[in-house]
């Protein structure tokens, strides 16, 4: 045992320098020579701790892209150290990981493991638009992307909207180019030049009269129709304006019941595709934590839901879902507005976020270590416990009939206490909506 713990140390001190040297520290130096050379940087604090989280994952990713070759120079930087730096690209969070090309920045918001990571770079870092000279390299993309967009035909305005939307939108997916003779055999285009989304093993063609902007039509068509749905691409999803209709269940315990409810959206997504992929994204969900947390409320497991992110309305069905046809009717109603809407974005919701937000996390801090719950919500409480009993007992010393009325004299002064409680959480929900708005930019 104490052999190979010693053998392990000796590879991460032989291992660790080379790798280090691959991740360069970026100083204030950095903002003259980053111009001519694509830079990703992870714009870090010493005292944050998903940026410690990240470290090791970064030189991976730093001696990764050197070793393959790339061209793509890696760095981080102390964003505490060098704020004017910072500041000047935009950093508002910690870490916050950018690719640098020229004078333009875009920022990686996807999960921070190294696959993803290093593919966000290798498609950024790249040609904006990239050319399909031939069929057998057209279906090849297609083996290799789960989604990609591509416009077919010679030079038009319509392809220089689709460079100027793809310059935006690469930090989400891939964007070709192709002439007419480089398409598959069994796609068939009635007009040129088109831009078409491959995904779900078939295509789309863009229709500027039903589907509005390119860019946005883009944005709503970025995925694949069914997905397994979690919070962080929930929220992705929202940015589409698309209703989710999520099958929540318990992958852990995938009773016949479940499997049958995530058989049945997977049929609606693809045998009502032509129905519902202009409003509806379709998926699963493992567990009902976040669910939970989204509607404050509980959903049974397995179950289906309806949410529409831009409002936080959700829908649920009544009974249980027992065939496709009641499953198909339900998101009809849900579409012409006959299902009823629970939740809601309202004044009354609001409020209720925030009792439950507060709720939760003194709930989990209770649940993460009683002791610091009791300290941290204890001590006030104790503290002002014994000021009203200081207060009442040194009165009540001079005649007790004043007690009563001392009594309630201290009482508004608990009130207060908590009104400036709830304030200082509003404040925290400002905060945390201030943060979303960041996220929301895509692209400095
Ligand atoms: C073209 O046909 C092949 C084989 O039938 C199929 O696998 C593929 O999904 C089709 N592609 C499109 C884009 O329809
Ligand atoms: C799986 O779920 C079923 C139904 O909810 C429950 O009766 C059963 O105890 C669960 N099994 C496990 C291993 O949790
Ligand atoms: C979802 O919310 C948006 C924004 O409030 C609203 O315009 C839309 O009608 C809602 N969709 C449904 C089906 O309720």
């Amino acid at each position: 045992m104490a052999g190979k713990s010693l053998l392990s140390l000796f590879a991460v001190l032989l291992w660790s320098p080379k790798v280090l040297c691959y991740v360069e520290d970026l100083d204030d130096t950095f903002k003259e020579k980053r111009m001519d050379e694509v830079w990703l940087v992870e714009f870090y604090a010493p005292w944050c701790g998903y940026c410690k989280k990240l470290e090791p994952v970064w030189y991976e990713v730093g001696a990764e892209l050197k070793s393959s070759g790339s061209l793509i120079n890696v760095g981080k930087m102390d964003a505490t150290a060098f704020s004017s730096v910072a500041s000047e690209f935009g950093v508002r969070g910690y870490p916050t990981i950018k690719l640098l090309k020229g004078d333009l920045a875009y920022n990686y918001k996807g999960p921070r493991t190294k696959e993803d990571i290093i593919e966000f770079a290798n498609r950024v870092a790249g040609p904006v638009v990239r050319a399909l000279p031939s069929r057998q390299m057209f279906e090849g993309v297609l083996n290799r992307h789960s989604v990609l967009f591509v416009y077919i035909g010679g030079d038009s305005p319509l392809k220089e909207k689709y460079i100027e939307v793809a310059s935006e939108m690469i930090v989400y997916t891939y964007f070709f180019s192709a002439l007419e003779d480089a398409l598959p055999t069994n796609v068939t285009l009635q007009e040129l030049p088109s831009v078409a989304v491959f995904k779900d093993r078939t295509y789309f063609l863009y229709d500027a009269y039903q589907d509005g902007e390119l860019s946005s039509w883009v944005n709503r068509e970025r995925f694949r129709g069914y997905l397994h749905i979690d919070g962080f691409t929930l929220y992705e999803l929202g940015e589409t304006g698309k209703l989710v209709a999520i099958a929540v269940v318990d992958e852990k315990n995938l009773t016949e019941e479940s499997v049958r409810l995530k058989t049945l959206i997977q049929r609606v997504a693809t045998e009502y595709r032509d129905h519902f992929s202009r409003d509806f994204q379709f998926g699963h969900m493992d567990g009902n934590d976040y669910i939970n947390s989204l509607i404050m409320g509980e959903v049974p497991v397995p179950s289906i839901i309806v949410l529409n992110t831009s409002n936080d309305q959700y829908f649920l069905l009544g009974e249980p879902v027992k065939t496709l046809d009641q499953l198909v009717q339900f998101i009809h109603s849900v579409l012409d507005g006959s299902a009823q809407a629970q939740g809601g974005d309202g004044i009354f919701q609001r409020i209720k976020r925030v009792a439950f937000d507060a709720r939760s996390t003194v709930m989990s801090v209770f649940r993460s270590s009683p002791l610091l719950g009791c300290f941290l919500f204890g001590l006030p409480l104790g503290v002002i416990s014994l000021m009203c009993y200081g207060i009442c007992t040194a009165e009540s010393d001079d005649g007790t009939e004043e007690l009563d009325l001392l009594k309630r004299e201290a009482l508004p002064e608990e009130d207060e206490y908590e009104d400036r409680r709830r304030e200082g959480e509003e404040e925290e929900e400002e905060e945390r909506q201030e943060e979303k708005s960041a996220a929301d930019k895509k692209v400095d």
